[in-house]
């Protein structure tokens, strides 16, 4: 999978791709994630990437030149699946659509910043809109952060078994149970007995009931 990120603020984006899962995924080929930064596609002299909007009123807006000349310039490169547009007003951002985009081939994430992109950008090239809550960051990046680490982490390869997907919380549409590791007893907290206990009946019993309790407890919305 090949994942192109555009963006205006690229040193926002060096850091999460370099460690651990991501960084494993990166090793073994299985995902690539690419930088782009969209002031290196301006043709303004100045190099400027947003301008005053139309109608007045408080706040840049980010031009349609460079986006449209970087897109068009990677679409020139190679197919792409979906275009994302990370923003407030997006679609919310959950495990099911992490699951799905896991399974395309390339994708972009254009990061917005300030007001936002010119409405002309979400009309005629993005293909999907995503918000990853309902809060207000000062830009996409983190966004794409998010998306990306999610979705790769997806992919099969990237994981091993013990740190296998398939019993991170949401994946059955429940939150996971709690975990302990040694020692059994740490200055009187004890590790629930049924876990010590080698009957691998009871602990699944035991951590099927944790689950659905957490869930009712904390996301009663997931059960419904
Ligand atoms: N950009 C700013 N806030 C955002 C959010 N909550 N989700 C996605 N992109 C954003």
């Amino acid at each position: 999978m090949r994942i192109d990120i555009l963006t205006v603020v690229p040193d926002l984006l060096s850091g999460p791709f370099d460690h651990s899962i991501l960084k494993r995924a990166k090793e073994k080929g299985l995902a690539e994630i690419h930088v782009h930064n969209i002031r290196d596609y301006s043709t303004d002299k100045h190099k400027n990437v947003d301008d005053y909007q139309y109608g007045g009123g408080a706040g840049m807006v980010m031009s349609i030149q460079p986006i449209s000349d970087c897109i068009e310039d990677l679409q020139k490169q190679r197919d792409y699946d979906e275009i994302i547009y990370v923003t407030p007003d997006g679609e919310l951002f959950d495990q099911n659509t992490a699951n799905q985009l896991s399974l395309k081939g390339n994708i972009i994430i254009l990061c917005g910043h300030y007001k936002g992109v010119d409405e002309r950008i979400r009309q005629h090239f993005v293909t999907k809109e995503i918000s990853i809550g309902s809060y207000v960051l000062s830009g996409g990046e983190l966004a794409a952060a998010v998306i990306a680490d999610s979705v790769v982490r997806l992919i099969p390869g990237v994981l091993n078994d013990e740190t296998s997907a398939l019993t991170d919380s949401f994946q059955d549409g429940l939150l996971s149970p709690p975990v302990y590791t040694r020692p059994a007893e740490y200055k009187g907290m004890k590790v629930p007995e049924v876990l010590l206990s080698g009957n691998f009946k009871k602990i699944e019993e035991f951590r099927e009931k944790e689950a659905l309790r957490r869930t009712q407890e904390r996301r009663p919305d997931l059960l419904d």
